[in-house]
């Protein structure tokens, strides 16, 4: 199964949600057999996710109400684990939000906890993106913090490592990708699903990728440190690669061994693009 994720930033209107979800779905379903081993997670914009869970959600509700004329069923028949599966069972886009709080509430003026993008239906996080990281000083430490509270919260963390130009330059990036993943994975605790991105900071947004030695030599590294450090939990994580992905590089890119899938900014936003991506 590879994942491909799709990171909207802060970009997109309610307008660009509706076209992007329908033109995915539709011709998501005509390829459906092409997708199967495909698991597509979106990241908008917080204000969004309630919004695409709603619109989701429509699909699971039709199926519902199939199910209940053939079977002659009212809704109370149901238990609530039942309405969840069949609402959910075709579920064909994941949601994830794109940052979260260590903290399930409190005074946090403009954060969002992790419990919160669970009730609107996401199943992943992305933390500590070069973005945030930069933009906001999130150090590897309150990313730990923010890991262990996302898996509380049954939500898969998607947690962006990545050196910048001169670090690699300096022959550092191993080094420095060790050190981020070392303190930012909280080493104490058991998770059904981990996923680690590497995202070079001089590839995102640069229209420059790395050659495939590149990735392959830190999906390597990446691969080193949960065999050795998180014995138990090496068929946990997944591997995804980040940073200038676009439908020209991305079948060389998840032709890499240990690269499970990818992590997509820009390209992400335009959903023909974002469906030639998944169907590479
Ligand atoms: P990009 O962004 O694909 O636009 O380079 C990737 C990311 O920052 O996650």
């Amino acid at each position: 199964m590879k994942i491909i994720a799709a990171n909207w930033k802060m970009n997109g209107s309610f307008e660009d949600v509706d076209s992007w979800l329908d033109y995915i779905l539709e011709e998501g379903q005509s390829n459906r057999i092409n997708l199967q081993n495909v698991e597509i997670v979106m990241c908008p914009p917080a204000t969004m996710i309630d919004y695409v869970d709603g619109y989701l959600m429509e699909g699971g509700f039709e199926n519902l109400e199939a199910i209940m004329k053939e079977q002659h069923r009212e809704f109370n028949d149901f238990s609530q684990d039942e309405l969840t599966e069949i609402v959910l069972s075709d579920r064909f886009i994941n949601l994830g939000g794109q940052d979260c709080h260590f903290e399930q509430n409190g005074s946090f003026t403009g954060d969002i906890s992790p419990e919160m993008l669970r009730r609107v239906g996401c199943e992943y996080v992305i933390l500590g993106h070069s973005e945030r990281r930069a933009g906001h000083l999130e150090t590897s430490e309150i990313i730990s913090k923010k890991v262990r509270a996302a898996i509380a919260s049954n939500l898969t963390p998607i947690i962006c490592v990545g050196e910048s130009k001169e670090i690699r330059d300096q022959g550092k990036h191993l080094e420095l990708v060790y050190k981020q993943i070392m303190l930012s994975v909280p080493q104490d605790i058991k998770f059904k699903k981990l996923v680690i991105a590497y995202e070079p900071i001089w590839a995102i947004g640069s229209g420059i990728t790395p050659t495939a030695e590149q990735i392959s030599e830190m999906a390597k590294l990446i691969k080193k440190i949960f065999t050795q450090k998180f014995p138990g939990l090496a068929e946990s994580y997944f591997t995804l690669y980040g940073g200038s992905v676009s439908s020209k590089n991305s079948k060389e890119i998840l032709s890499i061994p240990g690269i499970d899938g990818l992590l997509v900014g820009k390209a992400s936003l335009d959903a023909e693009e974002f469906l030639r991506i998944c169907l590479s």
